[in-house]
């Protein structure tokens, strides 16, 4: 296939990847992340995003989820900074009090979705942050299905939009079946992508990255001990730590976050069976995909 290319140490990866930090950064060089997600009952997803995103470099990561869960997602990882969510009566989001200037207030990547759950003021929610602003955004899980119903107001022109669907995501977006996903995934990725001016993770076993200009990369690394829920609340967080160090690179810094995910996957089975491997200890073996 034209144009299409296998993701290695010398492709995309590489050109996100540069090399050791200068001696005088600090923080604010490698960005600021803001995962919204996690509604009430639903901590793993946004807190294993959210260690991800740590993990992968982001300078500062900030995780906004309903005040219920607030204090089991912030006893993840103590350097979590966190926004409470205010809740409702019915269990969703209360919008009236959140303050979306003070939470969007210097952040440089959103990722929206992990245990966002699909109330009606869930996807009041997924519709306004994106109305507010134009930072790079990462939609995934929750957010992407709330997006399927929304699918007109689906536009990433002038901006950064990541999607990260898995086949039955993706199934939902496009109004087709998951077989038919699976059946013909890299002209469908290539179409959505282009239509929706957006990159597009088509996941599952060689993940397809999909650009808007029409490139397509397909994945080389990963293994069926991924096959975990958590798995891709891990890639989220990648995905947007990657967007937060690189902003100028934004199409390989996808792809690389793509790779490093499932090269940190690939050092973590070599030390455990693939039935036993869990997401988070992918996150613990990201050292050695950066190395
Ligand atoms: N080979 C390589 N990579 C794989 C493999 C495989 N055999 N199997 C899974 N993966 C990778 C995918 O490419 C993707 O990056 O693991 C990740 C799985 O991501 P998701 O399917 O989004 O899984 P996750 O969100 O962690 O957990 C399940 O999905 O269906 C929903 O609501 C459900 O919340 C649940 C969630
Ligand atoms: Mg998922």
């Amino acid at each position: 296939i034209r144009s299409t290319l296998n993701l290695s140490w010398s492709g995309a990866a590489k050109a996100a990847l540069d090399g050791p930090r200068r001696a005088e950064s600090n923080k604010g060089n490698f960005g600021h992340v803001l995962l919204v997600g996690g509604a009430r009952g639903k901590s793993g997803a946004p807190a294993m995003a959210s260690l991800a995103a740590l993990r992968a470099g982001a300078g500062l990561v900030t995780t906004a989820v309903a005040e219920s869960i607030l204090p089991l997602v912030a006893a993840i990882t103590p350097e979590l900074m966190t926004e409470a969510l205010p809740e409702a009566a019915d269990g969703g989001f209360d919008l009236e009090r959140i303050d979306f200037d003070a939470l969007l207030d210097r952040i440089t990547v959103l990722a929206i979705g992990p245990g966002l759950g699909q109330s009606p003021s869930a996807e009041k929610l997924v519709l306004e942050l994106l109305e507010r602003t134009t930072i790079p955004v990462v939609l995934d899980a929750d957010a992407l299905n709330i997006m399927a119903k929304h699918i007109d107001k689906l536009d990433g022109r002038g901006r950064t939009m990541v999607l990260t669907p898995h086949p039955g995501e993706m199934g939902r977006l496009a109004g087709i079946p998951t077989q038919e996903v699976q059946a013909r995934r890299e002209p469908l990725a290539r179409e959505f992508a282009a239509k929706h001016h957006v990159t597009l993770v088509l996941k599952g076993w060689r993940t397809l990255v999909a650009q808007p200009d029409g490139q397509l990369a397909i994945n080389t690394s990963g293994n069926p001990g991924m096959a975990k829920g958590g798995s891709g609340d891990i890639l989220t967080g990648m995905v947007a730590a990657l967007l937060a160090q690189h902003p100028k690179q934004a199409a390989e810094a996808v792809s690389a976050a793509v790779y490093l995910h499932g090269l940190a996957a690939d050092f973590a089975v070599r030390e455990q069976d693939e039935r036993t491997l869990l997401a988070t200890d992918t996150v613990a073996h990201l050292w050695r995909a950066y190395r």
